[in-house]
């Protein structure tokens, strides 16, 4: 049995109000108004100690390895990034910790500076680098005898779509499908780490909480396979159950936003033998 954490959508921010708007840039721009003019920044006060508590939290249910599946930031600025490093330094010190990026990691970045990358360049590292594109994914990890993780990247959307939506896009897809076909992964249960998730929390495509414009193409290369998936995203946490051929798959909700902050702990035996326990951060 492997304990897993899966947090999600921590979003720490700095306080931006500090910061001129020019200092985010125009690709920010909706960003800084989501934060200032819709609220987002009174949503998330405080939310140094709750990723404090959070951590310490999550080492107390002993994980093997602990999944965090983007949005660790309000508008990816590499400060943001920097107190998210320190906070999560007891599990990254032990290599206990995988992160893929969200949308809101992207807000001030662009293709070039790649900051999530260069962030968290040694927490990418892939053990099977020749299925990874020039970008670095899909990146694999192996984690004791019995588990593989595979991590995503669902922000390729290159317009001011990717507030909204998210997708993988086909060679990324097909390098999955690869990666999913490696003889290395037989005989281990693979968890697929995607920021934006198949299915919103009706268990139907729901653009608002999940808004993976590919799920369709993700659902079938997943098909049939010893994979369970874990994402974030939609703030809800949930779980839909394996049916038919399709996998788990856990929405890991927001672990610091309001009453629901909190974290799924996942004990695995198989992709169909495992038991999941929601854990409140209250
Ligand atoms: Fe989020
Ligand atoms: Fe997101």
């Amino acid at each position: 049995m492997t304990r897993l954490v899966h947090l999600s959508d921590i979003h720490l921010q700095i306080d931006w109000r500090q910061r001129s708007l020019w200092s985010s840039g125009w690709r920010g721009a909706p960003g800084r108004f989501e934060l200032q003019g819709l609220g987002r920044l009174r949503r998330f006060h405080g939310v140094h100690d709750r990723i404090r508590r959070l951590v310490d939290k999550a080492l107390g249910r002993e994980p093997h390895h602990v999944l965090l599946t983007g949005d660790l930031t309000a508008l990816g600025d590499e400060v943001e990034f920097a107190h998210v490093r320190s906070l999560f330094a007891p599990l990254l010190a032990e290599g206990r910790l995988t992160v893929i990026p969200g949308n809101h990691d992207r807000y001030t970045d662009t293709p070039r500076s790649r900051v999530f990358e260069r962030m968290f360049a040694s927490e990418l590292r892939s053990e099977l680098p020749e299925h990874a594109d020039a970008r670095g994914y899909p990146f694999v990890k192996l984690v004791g005898k019995r588990l593989a993780l595979v991590g995503l990247d669902s922000t390729r959307v290159n317009s001011w779509g990717h507030y909204l939506v998210g997708r993988l896009g086909r060679s990324q897809l097909k390098r999955l499908r690869r990666v999913l076909d490696d003889a290395r992964l037989a005989g281990r249960t693979v968890l697929v780490l995607t920021h934006h998730g198949p299915f919103g929390p009706s268990g139907k495509f729901n653009w608002r909480e999940s808004g993976l414009l590919d799920a369709g193409p993700l659902s079938r290369v997943l098909r049939g396979r010893a994979v369970v998936v874990a994402h974030g995203h939609s703030h809800h946490r949930y779980w839909h159950r394996a049916r038919g051929g399709a996998p788990h798959t856990f929405g890991g909700g927001s672990s610091t936003e309001g009453t629901a902050a909190g974290f799924w702990q996942l004990d695995i035996d198989t992709h169909r033998l495992l038991e999941a326990t929601a854990h409140s951060l209250a």
